[in-house]
């Protein structure tokens, strides 16, 4: 084990861990931060999509010891207060969730997307936000909501 100190969520935490734990087990075992979730832990659907440096990463496939100096913002992390971010604020609008289970990772892509291209096309939105999958299909509540917090 080893002693890390991480900047989650504009905080300063240490945690122990062994080398090679995915920083995904780390925000939902060690600090409680269950809004990111587990899909299929091999980065392929984007369920436990985090920001690292404002840069969407997928957490299960991330260890721990490739994360020093960077700073982690998870879906606990984009409100300020009791504001919402704008772009969880259209989630509500757009009404997006169904089983709800991908959306926070749906949710840093499009933040992330935002961030860097606050004007997206329906290509780039596409292009974004394709390494997320919905199982139960809310992609064109996706499209409008990234679309309404766009404007
Ligand atoms: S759980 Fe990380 S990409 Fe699926
Ligand atoms: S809302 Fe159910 S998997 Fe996306």
């Amino acid at each position: 084990m080893t002693s890390y100190t991480l900047t989650i969520n504009r905080q300063k935490i240490k945690v122990e861990a062994a080398a090679d734990t995915p920083l995904l087990w780390v925000l939902r075992d060690e600090l409680n931060l269950t809004g990111t979730k587990f899909g299929c832990g091999k980065a392929l659907c984007g369920a436990c999509t985090v920001h690292m440096n404002g840069s969407p990463i997928r957490s299960c496939a991330m260890p721990i010891s490739a994360i020093r100096n960077a700073e982690i913002t998870t879906i606990e992390g984009l409100a300020s207060g009791n504001t919402l971010h704008k772009v969880q604020q259209a989630w509500l609008e757009e009404d997006v969730p169904q089983c709800g289970y991908c959306q926070s990772g749906q949710i840093m892509s499009a933040v992330a997307l935002l961030e860097q291209n606050p004007k997206p096309t329906d290509t780039d939105i596409d292009a974004a936000m394709s390494g997320n999958i919905c199982r139960c299909g809310t992609y064109t509540r996706i499209r409008k909501a990234i679309r309404r917090a766009a404007d």
